[in-house]
């Protein structure tokens, strides 16, 4: 049984945090205080994940009954380890790989017993149409690789030197590298860093209680991604109605995605076909983290999925 507390203290709202820190949590203080030229944090608590269990972080300090003081963990480290804490399943086969865990050979190129298991893993969990794995660490190589995928085969199917530019939206965070940076929209993050100048639309967040302007901001946000991949100029606004309609009327009853998209390309006609394909690829994150948490309506990621498609 966990006993989830923290001290009465931290019930005063107006207490600065950093008091109720030092006065409750000494241990974790002293930590802080002895790291602090090179620390960059926004809860200044100490936690011994030693310690942790299930959805409950453990601090370094105990309370009277010798037990760890308790949070909540609302984050799951930013939602990439949403595994809880100290599985003892997770825990034993982490220990029982480690030693082999090492053992990386050549990146990719030499598969291991490992690495095998771990891609049939994946290939349950992906996608129809998931050609390849690429194994990265990171969100932001994650996103930087999947950029320089879309861009490289863009250059090559559409035979052109470049391989285009990557749409993306308002409120976007990607990661930190530059290529990542590129389709991020939080001011703060680029900091005036060289980068790609490559469109965006709005994201339009989903407002319960506003249908109407939620189903309006969405038509809005297609009809700029539709504009980006038609180009300005050839862009009629009775165009797009006509094809955002086309579009609901098979969503409205979904049958052959494949034989849509055909027709569609039939009647877009080669030109436009090929002034969309400067458009490598269109990246949205479902929930916007940074930006607000901030959700898309199933309706409007379903249209802009066909629109993509096509
Ligand atoms: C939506 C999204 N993409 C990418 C990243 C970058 O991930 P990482 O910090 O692992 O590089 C983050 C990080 O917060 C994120 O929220």
């Amino acid at each position: 049984m966990i006993r989830a507390r923290t001290p009465e203290a931290f019930k005063d709202l107006d207490r600065p945090l950093e008091d109720c820190v030092a006065a409750c949590f000494p241990r974790s203080h002293a930590l802080l205080e002895g790291a602090r030229h090179g620390l960059f944090y926004s809860l200044p608590v100490a936690f011994d994940p030693a310690e942790g269990v299930g959805c409950y972080l453990a601090t370094v300090d105990r309370d009277e009954q010798d037990e760890p003081w308790r949070f909540i963990d609302m984050g799951a480290q930013i939602a990439t380890h949403a595994f809880g804490e100290n599985d003892p399943d997770l825990t034993k086969a982490i220990l029982a790989a480690l030693p082999a865990v090492v053992n990386r050979y050549a990146h990719s190129e030499y598969q291991t017993v490992l690495s095998l298991r771990f891609k049939a893993a994946l290939d349950g969990l992906a996608p129809a149409g998931v050609p390849r794995h690429f194994v990265v660490n990171t969100g932001a190589e994650a996103v930087e690789n999947a950029i320089k995928a879309a861009l490289l085969v863009r250059a090559r199917t559409a035979g052109a030197k470049e391989g285009g530019v990557i749409v993306s939206f308002e409120g976007a965070f990607h990661g930190r590298t530059l290529g990542a940076l590129a389709v991020t929209h939080r001011k703060k993050a680029r900091l005036g860093f060289p980068t790609f100048d490559w469109p965006q639309a709005i994201f339009p967040t989903e407002d319960p209680r506003s249908p109407a302007a939620t189903q309006r901001r969405e038509e809005r946000s297609l009809r700029q991604v539709w504009e980006i991949l038609q180009g300005k100029a050839h862009a009629r606004r009775e165009a797009f109605d006509e094809d955002l309609g086309r579009i609901d009327t098979f969503l409205a009853c979904p049958a052959d995605v494949e034989a849509f998209v055909a027709v569609e390309r039939e009647r877009i006609g080669t030109e436009a076909l090929k002034r969309a394909w400067h458009v490598a690829a269109v990246l949205i994150e479902p929930v916007q983290g940074e930006g607000g948490v901030r959700m898309g309506s199933t309706r409007f990621f379903r249209r802009l999925r066909l629109l993509t498609l096509i």
